[in-house]
């Protein structure tokens, strides 16, 4: 089993780092390009195990997929399944996008039902929801959900929660459906966006993405073109908040600041200089870092996926900080491990009270989500001595490259087997 070792207290990070494709846009467009049977080209998808699972799947249901450092040629002319085998499926949270774009395209899908993970329950009645009111037929059994839809015809459906998988679902099974779709409710992150910029340059006609409603007029049939994935604001705000935890001087390229509006304004309230330019953002820590109250919301609230990373910056901050998670409950999985590690964190129910400064020492941990492992690394540099994180197959899942791009920073990681 592979490991991440971290020597703590090694200085602050300093240097530059060119920031990713998206993660969260790929493993949506990626599904997408199944409804068009033209070939398509993505570029700048980052070199993740999610990325590669995905493009085994398309292969399985005959899909020509061909991967070339960081660009994959998809060619879904010869479609010919829509099963899509649990082996592959179980390693992949963001399956459920397979259920729209093999319904969009070729009326039927059975793909098994995604397998939970760390951030507490994973519903996907809105999904089901969604597709339903479609005019699919959807069933789960046996582990599988299987979807019917010999014509789907466009919809009215609001959304009873802020979704982003089934805003993207949805959309995904409406671009060819009869007729109008209307979601509301809908969530506005980035990467639905991205998804709906991809939908329409293949001939799709969406309106409305990252507002809180979509309209879709279903069109026969989708072309080919080439995309190119937009940065990977999560990957992004990692590298900030690490940045200011070490009090570190570091810039990222390839970004877009707007999509990292809520993680700047934080972090300026913390104290923090955050510099922006058009594709830049230069991160200069100051240590302590002041305490403030963090709550998560869907976009362009501050993001679920960097909570964890800020908890463990408020490890460093004077006085008293309050995290509340709105988006998952649950998401406290990584306190137990970062407590191991000498952090002072009380959680009841969706909040957590975080008390600083604190100086962490290190510990072996276990990485039960990505960005739970992502941010023991961040406490592994802060830690005095060495800090061992493993189940590093999560963080791989979700980070390209990440020990190589903190080693440039000046982070002393490496990963070891066993
Ligand atoms: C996406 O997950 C991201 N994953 C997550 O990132 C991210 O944390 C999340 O959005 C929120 O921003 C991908 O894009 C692949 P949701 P998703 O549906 O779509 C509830 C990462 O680390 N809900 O927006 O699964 C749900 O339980 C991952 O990159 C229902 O109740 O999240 C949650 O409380 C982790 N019914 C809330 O909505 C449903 O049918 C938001 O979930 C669907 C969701």
């Amino acid at each position: 089993m592979r490991k991440l070792h971290i020597n703590g207290n090694n200085g602050p990070l300093n240097g530059k780092v060119k920031i990713s494709g998206a993660k969260n846009a790929a493993v949506a467009i990626i599904p997408a390009a199944i409804l068009s049977s033209a070939p398509v080209r993505i570029d700048n998808l980052p070199d993740i195990q999610d990325i590669h699972i995905l493009t085994e799947i398309l292969r399985s249901l005959g899909v020509e997929a061909s991967w070339h450092n960081g660009t994959l040629d998809i060619d879904a002319g010869g479609l010919s399944g829509w099963h899509a085998t649990y082996e592959l499926v179980k390693k992949l949270r963001a399956s459920y996008y397979l259920l729209g774009a093999l319904a969009g395209r070729c009326g039927k899908a059975v793909v098994p039902a995604p397998g939970g993970c760390d951030l507490g329950p994973r519903p996907i009645d809105q999904h089901i929801k969604g597709l339903t009111a479609l005019g699919a037929r959807v069933e789960v059994e046996h582990g599988l959900i299987k979807v019917e839809a010999p014509r789907l015809t466009g919809a009215d459906i609001y959304l009873d929660v802020v979704s982003v998988g089934a805003t993207i679902n949805i959309m995904l099974a409406a671009v060819r459906a009869r007729g109008r779709t209307v979601i509301e409710n809908a969530a506005k992150e980035p990467e639905i966006v991205d998804t709906a910029n991809f939908l329409n340059a293949m001939g799709a006609n969406i309106r409305g993405a990252g507002t809180d409603v979509i309209k879709i007029t279903g069109v026969e049939e989708l072309g080919g073109m080439t995309h190119t994935v937009i940065p990977d604001r999560i990957e992004a705000g990692t590298y900030m908040i690490a940045a200011a935890a070490t009090g570190g001087d570091v810039l990222l390229c390839d970004v877009i600041p707007k999509h990292l509006d809520p993680v700047i304004a934080k972090l300026r309230e913390m104290g923090i200089t955050v510099e922006v330019a058009d594709d830049q953002i230069r991160v200069v820590g100051q240590c302590p870092p002041q305490a403030v109250d963090v709550k998560t919301f869907p976009y362009p609230g501050f993001p679920t996926d960097l909570q964890s990373l800020i908890m463990v910056l408020l490890t460093k901050a004077r006085g008293c900080s309050i995290i509340t998670e709105n988006v998952f409950e649950g998401r406290f999985r990584h306190v137990d491990e970062l407590k191991r590690m000498g952090a002072r964190i009380k959680v009841e129910g969706r909040t957590a009270l975080v008390e600083g400064p604190v100086q962490l020492t290190g510990a072996p941990v276990a990485a039960t989500d990505l960005r739970a492992g992502a941010s023991f690394i961040v406490a592994g540099l802060l830690a005095e001595g060495e800090t061992e994180i493993s189940q590093v197959e999560h963080i791989h899942r979700g980070y390209e490259k990440i020990c190589e791009k903190f080693k440039v920073l000046g982070a002393d990681i490496r990963e070891i087997e066993g």
